[in-house]
């Protein structure tokens, strides 16, 4: 396996939705049950003149684009402050986890932002979500509010932000 990542197009819509189709139950609340169905969240996503997702993806795949897909990394940019962003997705395939390919995805897209005058990035979890923990706190990011009970009983909301510059 080699990994590349690279910003998704238009052309990525429908492997974009299906990806995240396939990973949507590993999100609480599934991101198909928060007010945008999965297909006008990408869509948005793809067509939002301050948002992007980047790919990454198995170079040495040659089998149909949407086996191709690893993992993806969503940004909304300007999010408080003409000077951050918001990482609105990031998810990686139930095959493929603890490979590293959320680490690759993080830092290209600090390597990007970082290039686009970004100097501060946020993003949430859930507090059941041991995994997206450990890896944020893992890159440095530091919870700054936490809403109890938010997403149900005893599971909480975490923010966290990281100063990348
Ligand atoms: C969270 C998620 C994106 C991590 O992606 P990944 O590619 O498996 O993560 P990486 O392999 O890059 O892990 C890097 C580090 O993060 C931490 N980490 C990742 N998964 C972990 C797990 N299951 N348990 C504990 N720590 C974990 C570790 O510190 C790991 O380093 P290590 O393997 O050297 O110990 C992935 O589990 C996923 O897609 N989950 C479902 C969707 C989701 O929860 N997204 C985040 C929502 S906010």
């Amino acid at each position: 396996m080699r990994i590349k990542v690279r910003e998704a197009e238009q052309e990525d819509y429908s492997p974009l939705c299906q990806f995240i189709e396939l990973v949507d139950n590993d999100f609480y609340p599934p991101l198909s049950m928060r007010g945008n169905s999965i297909a006008q969240r990408v869509r948005e996503c793809l067509s939002g003149p301050d948002s992007y997702y980047m790919i990454a993806e198995d170079d040495t795949c040659i089998e149909h684009p949407t086996d191709k897909i690893l993992g993806v990394i969503g940004c909304s940019k300007y999010w408080k402050s003409e000077k951050d962003a918001y990482i609105n997705l990031m998810c990686v395939h139930p095959g493929f986890r603890r490979k590293g390919i959320s680490e690759v995805l993080c830092k290209e897209l600090e390597k990007k932002t970082i290039a686009e005058g970004i100097r501060k990035l946020y993003v949430c979890t859930w507090s059941t979500n041991v995994a997206a923990m450990r890896f944020y706190e893992a890159k440095g990011f530091i919870p700054y509010c936490i809403v109890k009970n938010d997403r149900g009983n005893r599971v909480d909301t975490i923010h966290y932000r990281k100063t990348t510059v």
